[in-house]
Order: C-alpha cells, then sequence, then structure tokens
C-alpha cells in the first residue's frame, strides 16, 4: 500500500510525525503532500514548510516529501497511490475528514483514506495552537520536532 499524506503543516508537529511514523509501519510508502495552502493564509511559507517536513522525516526510509496545489486524488495518482492518509484527533475532526474522504472516493471510485486515530497525547494538539505558543513567547518543544522549534522560537 503506498499512502499519500496531504496537509498544509503549518507548521509539522509531532502529531503529524506520529501520524507519518505508525503510517510508515503500515505502508510500503508515505509521500507526505504539503499543501500550497493559500485559503488557510499559512505564517510560514510553503518552501520553508516543505523544507521542515523534508528535514523532519529524513530518517524515514519509506517516506518522501512533495509540494502540491492542486487535486489531492490527482496527486496520489501521479505517484502512485492506492490510498490518502489522515489523522483524527477527537470528534471534532470527523465531519470535516468525512466530507474530504466522501469527496476524494466521488472524484476518484476506489480511492481509500485511512485513517489513524491520533495518540492521546496529540488529541489537543494543532499546528496553530502551536503558532500561538510561539507567537507569545512560550516554549513549543515538547509540541513539535526540534527542527520545527529551532525556526519558530
Ligand atoms: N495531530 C495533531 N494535529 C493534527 C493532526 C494530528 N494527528 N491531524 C491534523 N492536525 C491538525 C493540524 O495541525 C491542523 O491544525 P490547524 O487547523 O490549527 O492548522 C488541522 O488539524 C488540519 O490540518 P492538516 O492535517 O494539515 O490538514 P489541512 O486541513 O490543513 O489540509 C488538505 C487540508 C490539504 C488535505 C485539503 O485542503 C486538500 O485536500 N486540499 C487539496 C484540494 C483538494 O483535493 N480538494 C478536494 C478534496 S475535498
Amino acid at each position: 500500500m503506498i499512502a499519500l499524506y496531504p496537509g498544509t503543516f503549518d507548521p509539522m508537529t509531532n502529531g503529524h510525525l506520529d501520524i507519518i511514523q505508525r503510517g510508515a509501519t503500515l505502508c510500503t510508502r508515505v509521500i507526505v503532500a504539503v499543501a500550497k495552502g493559500t485559503h488557510k493564509h499559512p505564517q510560514l511559507d510553503w518552501t520553508a514548510r516543505f523544507n521542515l517536513c523534508r528535514d523532519v522525516v529524513a530518517p524515514i526510509e519509506n517516506v518522501q516529501v512533495v509540494q502540491f496545489d492542486g487535486l489531492t486524488v490527482a496527486l496520489a495518482k501521479q505517484h502512485g497511490a492506492n490510498c490518502i492518509l489522515r489523522g483524527l484527533r477527537h470528534a471534532g475532526d470527523f465531519e470535516y475528514e468525512a466530507e474530504l474522504a466522501g469527496m476524494n472516493a466521488v472524484l476518484s471510485p476506489g480511492m481509500e483514506t485511512l485513517f489513524l486515530l491520533a495518540a492521546p497525547s496529540h488529541r489537543s494538539l494543532s499546528a496553530s495552537v502551536v503558532r500561538d505558543i510561539a507567537a507569545k513567547g512560550g516554549d513549543i518543544r515538547a509540541f513539535v520536532p526540534k527542527q520545527v522549534a529551532d525556526v519558530l522560537s
């Protein structure tokens, strides 16, 4: 199974990394796809988010990182991915994720979305909370990989 893991990653958190590591044990290959995400007005620019993701996952042999600004299902096809990987933190994620998975399955019949439940320690974590803590001078080292903390602190 080859999985595509799309997201904005503004920035990558330990929650995302946990999903990638677990996905990489289940799948032959995981492709982390960093969306341009203009609609979310990311704080870090696209290249910075891509470079951070690439640095963080470098030790994991079967994970690669790409940038994209189109349809997730088109990118999945381009890379031979047969599923989309997403993390679920809590019930609040469900409706949004069900909508994305449903639309992707219509756009690309047979495209499955594989959901992994976030580890309990990551269920309250989000990229926006991390950005907020960093902006107010708080310590984010418990929530993000070292490379991210070095850039945001
Ligand atoms: N642990 C911690 N946090 C997590 C997490 C986990 N396991 N999983 C998600 N999150 C958080 C993220 O930090 C992020 O927080 P934020 O909103 O505070 O920034 C939030 O949950 C969701 O972010 P992310 O997982 O990066 O996804 P996204 O919603 O930014 O990405 C795309 C959305 C890119 C997947 C979606 O816009 C997309 O598919 N775009 C392509 C266009 C397309 O194909 N459209 C048709 C499909 S409908």
